[in-house]
């Protein structure tokens, strides 16, 4: 049995970038698929750090962009472990922008990302498990099985 690691120990709490004018889409606001990109890159180094293995994303969903960005706004990215199964592991990330100013925050972004662990030959491989410790990560723990469930009810071509 491969020893655990806690959600703590390979999550990012405050990764934080600037909107630059090469961010933003046609009409001046933060274009989504840079963010996304850089959701996709952090999930995969939470997922390196909490397996120790090459690892590549299956997938992504519940994809929110629930507000704007804009140029010169700081950008805040969270992400962790919410869940491991025996290969793969559902990583979840919010982002947020900051105001410098007051330094309050609007939730921008929530999405949650699958990724498998691969071994030398590049086929799935055991990943150690995930131990949740506080009440929110505890419930992230509840709610991945269930979002797994669905993911797995889908079809593999849709
Ligand atoms: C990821 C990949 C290795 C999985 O290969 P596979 O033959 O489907 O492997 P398996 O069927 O053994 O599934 C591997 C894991 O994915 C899970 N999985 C498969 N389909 C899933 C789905 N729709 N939703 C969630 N998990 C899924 C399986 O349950 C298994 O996890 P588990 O062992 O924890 O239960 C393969 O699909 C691949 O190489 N995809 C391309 C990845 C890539 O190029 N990504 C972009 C660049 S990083």
């Amino acid at each position: 049995m491969l020893s655990g690691k806690k959600v703590s120990e390979t999550a990012i709490h405050d990764q934080t970038a600037v909107v630059y004018p090469n961010d933003l889409n046609a009409y001046g606001t933060l274009f989504g698929g840079r963010v996304l990109e850089t959701c996709d890159r952090l999930a995969g180094v939470i997922a390196r750090r909490h397996s120790g293995r090459v690892c590549v994303t299956l997938g992504v969903d519940s994809v929110r962009f629930l507000a704007p960005a804009k140029h010169g706004d700081t950008l805040v990215y969270k992400a962790s472990v919410n869940r491991v199964w025996k290969t793969s592991m559902e990583i979840g990330l919010k982002v947020f922008t900051e105001d410098f100013r007051t330094l309050s925050r609007v939730h921008i972004l929530s999405a949650y990302f699958t990724f498998v662990a691969l071994d030398d030959h590049l086929h799935p491989v055991e990943i150690c498990p995930v131990t949740p410790e506080t009440e929110d990560e505890m419930r992230r723990y509840h709610q991945a099985e269930e979002r797994r469930k669905l993911r797995l009810q889908k079809p593999k071509s849709s």
